[in-house]
């Protein structure tokens, strides 16, 4: 009896721990009382953004659409990069505190390392906002704006059963999974969509992961880099892959995407079907010609706006629009989440995905 009881007591404990977009309980009413019991502050106070590593084109877009955007809206903004890792970012945040933010938005390098600061910050009488990436392991978070990366892992998934299918029509294929950085929130969100798609169809036989590499501590990529990647790639293929035939790639962004295709051309091998995420330039062209099967859009604009609404309604004193009380929680709470659509693109779509982007709109038409 007690066993069980104990036994039960883990379960509970390893439920209420896991960071997953899918824990689709009850929603937490304490949740959805959305608020900080701020009641507005200076129009033109200090806005602090600290964002990760430049490790994808969209942190660096992230930077300007801040400054133009909390500018443009009469804050002060201080938009910060963390390029040399967690100690830079809990300085980063200290300053802001000092220089008197009244929001802190983050973007973690580590969201499980920055509980002492953003603990101080909300003392200092700021709110946190988690900016694409769940911040963790603190009860010192008050909102979280992402686009809903569970679901870009379920998207990337059936686009690559999708790439499989049209490249032959029957199974089995033989497929290698790749996850992001294990020190970012979202990584085990994106694969964990990813194989909610892919673990049935692993299990049924019609894909087989050669190494057998098929946990997503195997599959991690050490700060999302590129090389990391590439060489993770060219070890499974000369490896498992010396006479057997490579179909298909999971692929958690763009970067690692590009540098799986250079590893698999390098090695003389046919470019697998390889997915992808955030919609980068030479993705973008690379699926133009037809080498990289997938990306998702996750349009930085529409993220940053609604960001910059958030802090806005904040400033009022108004109640903040949220869409998602429920799914994003961490160690401490569950955090009332503003979530935006992901879009999948493939060549199917990619000719009409990005008419309104400055960038990709001509690239593509
Ligand atoms: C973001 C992705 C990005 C990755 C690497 C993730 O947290 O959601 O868009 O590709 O970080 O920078």
């Amino acid at each position: 009896m007690r066993k069980i009881a104990k036994t039960l007591t883990v379960l509970a404990a390893i439920a209420t721990l896991s960071l997953t977009a899918c824990g689709r309980s009850d929603v937490d009413s304490e949740a959805a009382k959305a608020g900080t019991g701020l009641s507005g502050f200076a129009a033109d106070s200090v806005i602090g953004v600290a964002l990760p590593k430049k490790t994808s084109e969209n942190w660096t877009l992230a930077e300007n659409l801040f400054n133009d955007g909390l500018t443009k809206a009469g804050f002060k903004p201080s938009v910060q990069f963390a390029n040399g890792g967690v100690s830079d970012q809990q300085n980063q945040i200290s300053a802001m505190i000092t220089s008197g933010a009244k929001v802190i938005v983050v973007g973690a390098v580590d969201g499980a390392q920055l509980g002492a600061q953003l603990q101080q910050a909300k003392d200092a009488g700021a709110v946190i906002i988690a900016y694409d990436r769940m911040l963790t392991n603190t009860a010192a978070v008050d909102y979280y704006v992402a686009y809903d990366n569970f679901e870009v892992g379920k998207l990337q998934g059936q686009a690559l059963l999708k790439g499989l299918a049209a490249k032959k029509p029957a199974g089995p294929y033989n497929v290698e999974l790749f996850a992001g950085s294990p020190d970012d929130a979202n990584s085990k969100v994106f694969f964990d969509g990813a194989m909610s798609v892919l673990q049935p169809k692993i299990a049924d036989g019609t894909l087989k992961v050669v190494s057998g590499q098929a946990d997503f501590g195997q599959a991690v990529t050490q700060d999302w880099k590129a090389e990391n990647a590439q060489k993770r790639m060219d070890s499974l293929l000369s490896g498992s892959y010396a006479s057997a035939q490579l179909d298909g790639v999971l692929s958690p962004n763009d970067m690692l995407a590009r540098a799986i295709i250079t590893s698999a051309k390098s090695a003389g091998k046919s470019v697998p079907v390889v997915t992808g995420q955030d919609s980068e330039v030479q993705s973008v062209k690379s699926i133009l010609a037809s080498e990289q099967y997938s990306t998702i859009n996750k349009d930085t604009r529409k993220l940053v706006e609604h960001t910059i609404t958030m802090v806005q309604d904040l400033q009022q004193g108004v109640a903040l629009e949220v869409n998602d009380n429920r799914n994003y929680k961490n160690e401490f709470k569950r955090v009332p989440a503003y979530l935006l659509p992901p879009v999948i693109v493939t060549a199917e779509n990619v000719k009409t995905a990005y008419v309104d982007d400055p960038v990709l709109g001509p690239i593509t038409k």
